[in-house]
């Protein structure tokens, strides 16, 4: 089948590389002509594991294209997806859906025959039918249906995610189109992924009740484990305690510095938005958003107390600055607001993230990056692991405890055991477990 994808960015290359591998033939459109240049060259924007070898294979074996002419993609294609961003709107915390619009108009411009136009951006209830209002206003006679198809993948495991997912969603107010994502996604669901098929609007909402209710276990869990730390509990073994129950399941169960990244935070904020205008809100939700917000700032002053009660004029070492591993990401990563509260209170950070320092530079001022996580701890009063990087779980740790002007580590993803960092000499506070 024919697919054409707007929106080359992290959503619409990891799917558009993944159709093609199962044997669609896929173009993927941007408006970047620099972007669509670089991916014809071969060189993918986003570090995510695995997508160059899946893009370059499928390009060799002509199944995948890059192009800026969205006239011919959309004019060839049976199914029309719609991937671009869905920013936080500045002011108001509702989705901005200007880059959709754009994309329903000049999609709506080039259909040619049956087509279906399918929302993959993660978008608020109601957006399919204006995305539907907008293509009918702009070509009456064009002969097309819109369809919901939430995308769940996370960063990281993007492509496993795509290729094995829990569930395939799909929102269809007719036959006929359902019937034809049905088709699209066969090599899926053959492998056993359960295919929901249902109303466009109960598929967008599934999207945002699915982040939702993960952003709430996270801190949940977060908070439980501020109240481990009061009561001499271990919040890893209450998880795993209340985990194995199947009701409750072991997954997102992980206490941290609370969570970031270009989703949990937007689509928690947006879904806040589209509830109250509703009038029907999500009073849970709502706490979430700000105890996860207040959190961030918490860890910042978690460092300083574990440092005595100040920071100023002190070196402190973070290691990790991306929201989570195996990207590049710094959107709202939580090392933004720990590094900031440092800053504030008077200390001079060095960092040092394996992918992330580039992006980094982009949004932290006068922090100094190092050469490895040795470097980063160089006559530090303090190391804190903000992410947990798998080459930050086996440091050695008599040449990083050599390198720290004070044995202080903070480690805010639990990666090192009490009882061996205190075996190392070290003064360590780790994220709900008794010292
Ligand atoms: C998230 C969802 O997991 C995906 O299912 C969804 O498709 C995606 O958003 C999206 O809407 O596009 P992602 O933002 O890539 O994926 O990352 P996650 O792995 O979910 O992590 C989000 C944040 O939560 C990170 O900061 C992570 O460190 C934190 N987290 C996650 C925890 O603090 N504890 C956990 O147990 C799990």
């Amino acid at each position: 089948m024919r697919i054409g994808m707007v929106g080359s960015g992290y959503v619409g290359l990891v799917s558009g590389a993944c159709f093609a591998d199962f044997g669609h033939e896929v173009c993927c459109v941007d408006k970047d002509p620099a972007k669509i240049a670089a991916l014809n060259r071969g060189e993918i924007p986003i570090f995510e594991p695995g997508l160059a070898e899946l893009v370059a294979k499928n390009v060799r074996e002509g199944r995948l294209t890059f192009t800026t002419d969205l006239s011919g993609a959309v004019a060839a294609a049976a199914a029309v997806f719609i991937a671009v961003g869905t920013p936080s709107r500045r002011g108001d915390g509702h989705a901005d859906l200007s880059f959709v619009h754009q994309a329903a108009r000049e999609i709506a411009a080039a259909l040619a025959g049956y087509t279906v136009v399918v929302t993959k951006s993660t978008v608020p209830v109601g957006t399919g039918d204006e995305v539907e209002r907008i293509i009918r206003e702009t070509r009456p006679d064009a002969d097309f249906a819109v369809v919901s198809n939430p995308e769940f993948l996370r960063e990281g495991a993007a492509i496993a995610d795509f290729k094995r997912p829990d569930r395939i969603v799909i929102g269809a107010e007719d036959a006929r189109a359902a019937q034809l994502m049905t088709e699209l996604y066969r090599p899926l669901y053959l492998n056993q992924a359960p295919l929901i098929v249902t109303s466009r609007r109960t598929a967008e909402l599934t999207k945002y009740a699915a982040n939702a209710f993960l952003a709430t276990k996270i801190t949940f869990i977060n908070e439980i484990a501020n109240l481990c730390e009061q009561v001499g509990a271990n919040v890893q073994d209450v998880a795993r305690g209340i985990g194995l129950d199947n009701r409750i399941g072991t997954k997102f169960l992980h206490a941290g510095p609370g969570y970031g990244g270009s989703c949990f935070p937007k689509d928690t904020l947006a879904l806040i938005k589209t509830a109250q205008d509703y009038e029907a809100p999500v009073r849970i939700v709502e706490t979430v958003a700000a105890v996860n917000d207040q959190r961030k700032r918490a860890m910042g002053r978690k460092v300083i107390a574990a440092c005595g009660g100040t920071v100023r004029g002190e070196t402190i070492a973070v290691l990790g600055l991306t929201f989570k591993p195996n990207t590049d990401d710094m959107r709202e990563a939580p090392s933004i607001d720990v590094i900031r509260t440092l800053q504030d209170a008077g200390a001079r950070i060095r960092a040092y993230d394996p992918e992330g320092m580039a992006a980094a530079r982009a949004v932290l001022s006068e922090v100094e990056y190092a050469r490895d996580p040795y470097d980063c701890a160089r006559g530090a009063a303090a190391l804190v692991i903000v992410t947990e990087w798998d080459m930050f779980r086996a440091l050695d740790l008599a040449r990083l405890k050599a390198a720290l002007a004070r044995p202080i580590v903070v480690d805010l993803r639990n990666i090192y055991r009490p009882d061996d960092m205190k075996r190392n000499g070290f003064a360590y506070v780790s994220i709900g477990r008794p010292k």
